[in-house]
């Protein structure tokens, strides 16, 4: 007889429920920091997810680090396409958002691990996430000369991790490249390995305000239906020394999750629930009044997966349940 394990006390079940752990340090928290330094804004797209000036950095974030946040991932929003131009110069302007964050955050919080998201598309005119020829399309070898210029600015201004997600081809050999000849021999690349060329992004292009302004992201973004794509692009990052690789987004690629922890054990793995997911369990999980339980189902769903770092909009309401209940 082959029987299923007893689950009939608290303390079995406890113990079989090891995935369903989340520890304060598993979560990421991605930031929008505008360039007004004195925002505080509502986004209409994002309930409860605020736009970020630097000055209010200190108020916004305090109490989160007091509930256990240990780290933060960092987007810039510029309010007006008036700065943006077609090779995203704001990006690495000294006096930009992410790179005045950079510097503050390092003091206020010391203890907190800082990640810049590397891009261009809230930077440029077209809002693409590379440099583009005159025909619309990609120019490879320009965006990663770029991209790689703007991961050593933010490794410069102090970021512990940059995190590039524009998608260009060999970005992280190009990334790894420029660190090394600035000598710097410290800063970590998280990749977003896999990202698909997702529907789920809507509302934090809203947010960035970083859509792009004509075409699509279909020829630098995975295709949806192609897991192997996922696994030969991690791979090859992973060739080109990415310290950390990623999914992006979470809950439908669980698939491609579980099969990267599979091929790469000694990787750390990160997912981005991305902004449509959050709208989307925020919506469902404030209309059932189960809103703790269905937010924790989908973040375990990861975990289950095989993540070991969890991106998610959620992190702020996460904390304060984990410091609630230890
Ligand atoms: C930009 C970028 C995007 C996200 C993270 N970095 C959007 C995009 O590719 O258009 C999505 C994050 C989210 O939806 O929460 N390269
Ligand atoms: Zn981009």
């Amino acid at each position: 007889m082959n029987h299923m394990p007893k689950i009939s006390h608290s303390v079995l079940r406890s113990w079989w429920n090891s995935q369903s752990r989340i520890n304060a340090a598993d979560l990421t928290f991605p930031l929008f920091i505008s360039e007004d330094e004195n925002a505080y804004e509502a986004i209409p797209s994002m309930p409860d997810i605020i736009r970020v000036g630097v000055n209010r950095l200190c108020e916004y974030l305090s109490p989160l680090i007091q509930m256990g946040l240990r780290s933060v991932l960092l987007f810039g929003v510029l309010n007006s396409a008036d700065a943006k131009d077609k090779t995203g110069s704001p990006a690495d302007d000294p006096e930009g958002p992410v790179m005045k964050a950079v510097v503050l955050l390092k003091e206020l919080f010391p203890e907190l691990l800082i990640c810049c998201d590397v891009c261009l598309c809230e930077y440029t005119s077209h809002g693409h996430c590379g440099i583009l020829n005159n025909d619309g399309t990609i120019n490879n070898a320009a965006s990663i000369t770029r991209i790689s210029k703007v991961a050593c600015a933010y490794a410069k201004a102090g970021a512990h991790v940059v995190a590039p997600s524009d998608m260009m081809d060999n970005r992280i050999n190009a990334i790894k490249c420029s660190l090394m000849a600035m000598g710097d021999s410290k800063t970590c690349i998280m990749s977003y390995s896999s990202k698909f060329s997702s529907s789920m992004y809507g509302p934090f292009r809203d947010a960035c305000k970083s859509g792009p302004q004509f075409g699509d992201r279909k020829t630098y973004q995975l295709p949806l239906g192609s897991s192997q794509l996922g696994l030969l692009t991690t791979e090859r990052d992973v060739k080109e020394g990415a310290d950390i690789i990623m999914v992006k987004p979470g809950m439908f690629y669980a698939d491609v999750l579980h099969a990267l922890k599979a091929n790469h054990p000694n990787h750390l793995l990160a997912v981005y629930q991305v902004s449509g997911e959050y709208v989307m369990l925020h919506d469902y999980a404030t209309k059932s009044g189960n809103f703790k339980s269905i937010v924790c189902e989908s973040l375990f769903s990861l975990k289950r997966a095989g993540a070991d770092i969890l991106i998610s909009y959620f992190t702020p309401i996460v904390l304060k349940w984990l410091s609630e209940n230890g």
